[in-house]
């Protein structure tokens, strides 16, 4: 179920991101490249995906959606192109792929993942990509600014970066990941709840506490396959948060209270989700997906 659903979310948020980079002249060429290059790539989109199944679980339809997706897929793109960098975590491989300041330069890099970042406001902003309410569209607008700003992602990499070779108690960890990882996540759930235009601040609330279980656990077990998979299957270089000397989940407790604490997570996400019925299966089958992947 979570593979076909998985899929065909996938395939319609490549085709509405594949729209956005076309170069609208020719010295433009290179920037639009180096974008595209770092978004059409393969990843998971868990993000996207967390929108349309938020907004389904609502009742909405996955078009009233689409927009909320790019934007939060382009957010995460952004967050990884910049995240690889050599002044951050000097990765040469992402998605299976050569990083983008590996294939294009650092320079590139820099300015593909700020591009990045505003396009995903202004297709939020557009009432053409983005047909809904123009209060809705403003409430997605101040939601994601804020949870990828620096009072979430941005902070949290701060955090990340300033913890390089330090020792930090579980609630500091905690901290770091709720802010660099699941801000987004509780983003990507909120502005999907948002399009379907049932939001009533009940469903917010369950939505919001579901989105604050899944997002841990997603970074815990990024975290815990950075020990014990393989370079092939994570697309990315397997190891390096030990070599960069970060602190981690399975570095503070051990692997597996580690993979015990994300099954709690997702058991905690789970239970959020009891008010909703069967249309929250996707939202169910995303919070056993995120613990369970291997990639
Ligand atoms: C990796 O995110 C970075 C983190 C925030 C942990 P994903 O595991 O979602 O990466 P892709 O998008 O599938 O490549
Ligand atoms: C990345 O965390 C979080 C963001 C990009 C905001 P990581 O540094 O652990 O992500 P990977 O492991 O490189 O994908
Ligand atoms: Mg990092
Ligand atoms: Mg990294
Ligand atoms: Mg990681």
């Amino acid at each position: 179920m979570i593979a076909a659903y998985q899929k065909s979310c996938q395939a319609r948020v490549d085709a509405k991101l594949d729209e956005l980079f076309q170069a609208p002249r020719p010295e433009l060429d290179l920037i639009y490249q180096a974008m595209r290059y770092s978004v059409i790539n393969g990843g998971k989109r868990v993000r996207p995906l967390l929108v349309y199944a938020a907004c389904e679980a609502l009742g909405g339809t996955a078009e009233r959606a689409d927009a909320a997706a790019c934007a939060v897929e382009l957010i995460h793109a952004y967050s990884l192109v910049h995240d690889d960098l050599p002044a951050m975590d000097d990765d040469d491989l992402r998605r299976g792929q050569p990083t983008t300041h590996k294939a294009f330069d650092e320079a590139s890099a820099i300015l593909a993942g700020d591009g990045l970042q505003s396009l995903a406001f202004e297709v939020l902003a557009d009432a053409q990509r983005n047909p809904l309410d123009a209060d809705v569209r403003l409430d997605m607008i101040s939601s994601l600014s804020k949870a990828a700003g620096p009072a979430g992602m941005v902070g949290g990499q701060a955090i990340d970066l300033g913890s390089v070779g330090q020792w930090l108690d579980q609630s500091a960890l905690e901290i770091m990941h709720r802010h660099k990882t699941g801000a987004l996540i509780e983003a990507s759930v909120r502005l999907g709840a948002l399009a379907s235009g049932e939001a009533d601040q009940l469903a917010l609330r369950a939505l919001q506490e579901y989105a604050q279980a899944v997002g841990l656990a997603f970074q815990v077990q990024d975290d815990i396959l950075d020990v014990e998979s393989d370079t092939a299957t994570l697309g990315k270089t397997q190891g390096k948060d030990e070599a960069n000397h970060k602190p981690t989940y399975p570095a503070l407790l051990g692997l597996d209270a580690a993979k015990h604490y994300a099954l709690e997570l997702r058991d905690l996400a789970l239970h959020a989700l009891r008010p909703f019925g069967e249309a929250a299966e996707p939202l169910r089958d995303l919070a056993r997906f995120i613990v369970e992947r291997r990639s």
